[in-house]
């Protein structure tokens, strides 16, 4: 309600020319009665008066000078005769949420200035206001009778005669019984009222607009109805809106499809340019009931400039695939408020369009809010408090007239949508979203649209981030031609909050900061590379015979990931290994007495190995299909690459691929050292799994025969 007075305030405070900017601030507290806050007109004699709240049961004296006197809110019944006779400057009167029900014959004699007189939301009475009480007030432009509702049902109109008087009127609001139906409602009295063009309706019970209902007010061109008025038009009902320019619906008596059909093919026929559905179709429809289509369908050839829809529940009824394309003359659509999910149209020749307070975030994520790919006049979008988090490159696409993009109250981080060709962008308002920082891309683009023209882009209300990470972007902001608008905060690393201002300083110590966070960066990167090398190599060294052994494993055709068993077939009893140098020993000796006296197969290199093969496969084969390995040690042995390489491979067969049995036995040919062993060496022969080669005769016995025990063990 104080909002209300406020704008009427100001309404009519431009109505007349005055200044009410300070209005505002310099009330105090009126001397001749401490309920009210006074405020003197700057440069006038004039007073404005506001007694409201002030639990004030009857109407005290107020000064000659009064000129605004707000008595809302009070516990006054009776306005006794005379009560402002002394006002004779007094321009607005508020007299609204009283106890009164009807005025006396005197009640406002002497407020013939009086421009506006509010009533509304009293419990009144039309029956008691007498023919003559409306009288004094001959300048009255604004009259509003609107009852407090304490009962059911209004029985009585109010009495044109009684208003009849108001020759100046031009706003009036009222209430209308349902019980008069059928009579004049707005009588004959009306016709004096020649300056009315502005009715609203506060209750009515399922109005009738027929073509006669309106008949005495011909110059009506603003007409609303309020939430508690059921409205209805039958057919002619235009013949009554003859000069109709504004029409703000909220409830209709039928939400039937055909119902919306007769409604809006009357008003095609007026000369309509507003038209409002406010919390209009909040009930559930019935499938298939779109609600768009015959409103654009029957007002194409209208000259509708604006539709409004809000606050109402369209998500379901505004089915993207099948809408009508709007009016050609519709200029302004304002779909705010209404739950939609998903929206597209051709947009015709629409310059301003409100999609704020939806849901639409999801569907924008991947589409734009335009459906056809031809150019459009869009100059003005507001897509605020959607729930967006990202929204489509191609949102703002064939669209070159937008000046004004609203996308605040959402959930934004990163500009993700393209804005480089719109050089007639004015005003870009990204405020309250998730915002830390700005992309490279989305400050170059930026840049580029200010080299055109003079643009503005609010970010803020974002939790702006002053960190090594952002130090390029608050460089831009120092240096960029861009408009921007910004908070005074932002918040550090640590997440302290700082002053932005001067932003050069921040600059600077994040510079300093960040020179070290990147040495420090790289110092520790390098480290944790070494670290891995060093790691990874010792591995490497570690496994060198395994990873060898699985290498060669794995070349060789032979391999099979079984595990070989001492059931399973062996090609050989045991692989020789031995140097070069040792070759007359294993070709006399070896093959005599194993081979041909103890019926061993052996595998010796230079007779059995496969031409062509590599050498290395070849040993590994050997190995694998070998039950034994039977090393020939000698100095040379430990010397020799292959030897090692065999001796190695042979160990890796044993760790690995024969279930824990030993199948390396080592003949010593020559005596050696233990220091002489490699490690490894040492633990086979702490085995026990050795022999030394005796060189006398009966040794040699027991050492062939051992020898011929350990390969078929
Ligand atoms: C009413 O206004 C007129 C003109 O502004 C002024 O001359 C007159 O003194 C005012 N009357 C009172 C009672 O303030
Ligand atoms: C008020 O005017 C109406 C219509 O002219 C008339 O019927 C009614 O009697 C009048 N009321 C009074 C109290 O004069
Ligand atoms: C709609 O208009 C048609 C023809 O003008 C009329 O026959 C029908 O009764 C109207 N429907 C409603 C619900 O008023
Ligand atoms: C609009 O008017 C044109 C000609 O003035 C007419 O051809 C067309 O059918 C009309 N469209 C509608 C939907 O009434
Ligand atoms: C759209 O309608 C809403 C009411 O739901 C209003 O607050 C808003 O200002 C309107 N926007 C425009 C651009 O007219
Ligand atoms: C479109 O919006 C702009 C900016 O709010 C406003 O100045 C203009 O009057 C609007 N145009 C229409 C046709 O509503
Ligand atoms: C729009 O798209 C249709 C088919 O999708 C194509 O035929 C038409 O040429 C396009 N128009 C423009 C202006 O790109
Ligand atoms: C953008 O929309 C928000 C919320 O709907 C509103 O508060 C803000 O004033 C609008 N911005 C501008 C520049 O009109
Ligand atoms: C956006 O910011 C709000 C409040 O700052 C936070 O609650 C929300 O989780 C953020 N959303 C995303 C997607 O980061």
């Amino acid at each position: 309600m104080t909002i209300i007075v406020i704008v009427n305030l100001l309404l009519v405070s431009t109505l007349l020319c005055v200044k009410t900017d300070s209005a505002v601030n310099f009330y105090y507290v009126c001397t001749f009665n401490t309920h009210c806050r006074c405020y003197r007109e700057e440069g006038t004699e004039k007073l404005h008066v506001d007694c409201a709240n002030g639990k004030i049961s009857k109407i005290p004296k107020f000064p000659s000078n009064t000129y605004i006197l707000n008595l809302q809110h009070n516990r006054i019944r009776v306005i006794s005769d005379n009560a402002f006779q002394c006002l004779s400057n007094l321009s607005i009167l508020d007299l609204s949420h009283n106890h009164i029900k009807g005025l006396k014959l005197h009640s406002f004699e002497g407020l013939g200035k009086l421009n506006e007189l509010n009533l509304n939301y009293n419990p009144l009475d039309y029956t008691k206001f007498p023919n003559e009480s409306l009288i004094p007030l001959v300048s009255l432009r604004r009259l509003c009778i609107k009852r407090k509702l304490l009962m059911a049902a209004v029985i009585f109109i109010f009495s044109d005669k009684t208003i009849s008087y108001l020759k100046s009127l031009e706003k009036l609001e009222i209430d209308v019984p349902a019980i008069y139906q059928k009579r004049d409602i707005f009588g004959e009295g009306y016709k004096y009222l020649i300056h009315l063009s502005s009715l609203n309706v506060g209750t009515c019970d399922d109005l009738l607009i027929n073509a006669k209902i309106f008949e005495y007010m011909p110059l009506l061109t603003y007409l609303s109805f309020d939430i508690k008025c059921k409205i209805h038009i039958t057919p002619g009902g235009h013949r009554s809106l003859k000069n109709i320019r504004h029409f703000y619906v909220h409830r209709l008596v039928d939400t039937l499809l055909p119902y919306l059909n007769n409604f809006t093919n009357e008003l095609k026929l007026t000369p309509i340019e507003t038209l409002s559905f406010r919390n209009t179709f909040a009930e559930g429809f019935e499938d298939r009931y779109y609600p768009w289509n015959p409103i654009s369908r029957n007002l194409h050839n209208s000259s509708l400039k604006q539709l409004q829809m809000t606050e109402n529940k369209l998500g379901e009824s505004f089915p993207v695939s099948k809408l009508d394309s709007p009016p050609a003359s519709l200029q302004a659509l304002n779909l705010s408020n209404n739950k939609l999910e998903k929206f597209a149209l051709d947009l015709g020749n629409i310059r301003n369009l409100s999609l704020q307070n939806n849901y639409l975030g999801g569907f924008l994520s991947t589409r734009s809010y335009k459906m056809s790919n031809e150019s459009s006049s869009l100059e003005f979008i507001d897509l605020s408090a959607n729930s967006i988090e990202t929204l489509t490159f191609i949102l703002f696409k064939d669209q070159p007239n937008l000046k004004y993009i609203n996308l605040s109250h959402n959930k934004l981080q990163k500009i993700t949508f393209d804005v480089s060709r719109l050089n007639d962008l004015h005003y870009l308002d990204l405020s309250r979203n998730n915002f830390t920082t700005l992309d490279e891309k989305a400050m170059a683009m930026l840049d580029g649209l200010s080299k055109n023209t003079f643009f503005t882009v609010n970010l803020r209300n974002n939790a702006l981030q002053c960190t090594c990470k952002t130090l390029t972007f608050l460089k831009w902001i120092s240096k960029t031609k861009v408009d921007l608008l910004l908070n005074d905060k932002c918040t550090l690393e640590d997440g302290t909050i700082v002053s932005l201002n001067p932003i050069d300083s921040i600059i600077q110590q994040l510079q300093k900061e960040c020179s070290t966070y990147t040495y420090l960066t790289i110092a520790l990167s390098i480290g944790l590379v070494v670290i891995l090398a060093v790691l990874i190599l010792a591995l490497v060294y570690k496994y060198r015979w395994k990873l060898r052994y699985m290498f060669y494993l794995a070349k060789s055709k032979h391999y099979s990931y079984k595990a070989s068993t001492d059931d399973g077939e062996y090609t050989y009893d045991a692989f020789i290994s031995y140097c070069d140098d040792d070759r007359a020993f294993v070709l006399k000796d070896v093959i005599a007495n194993l081979e041909n006296e103890g019926n061993a197969k052996l595998c010796v290199h230079q007779r059995d190995f496969l031409p062509g093969q590599e050498i290395t496969v070849n040993i590994t084969n050997a190995i694998h299909d070998s039950r034994k390995t039977v090393c020939i040690i000698t100095r040379k042995f430990l010397e020799s690459y292959y030897c090692m390489f065999e001796f190695n491979m042979a160990r890796m067969e044993n760790n690995y691929s024969r279930d824990g049995r030993n199948i390396i036995f080592l003949v010593f040919l020559e005596q050696i050292q233990p220091r002489e062993m490699p490690l490894m060496m040492l633990e086979l022969i702490e085995k026990q799994s050795y022999i030394e080669y005796p060189n006398d005769e009966e040794g040699n016995i027991v050492f062939w025969g051992k020898i011929k025990e350990a390969i078929h063990s």
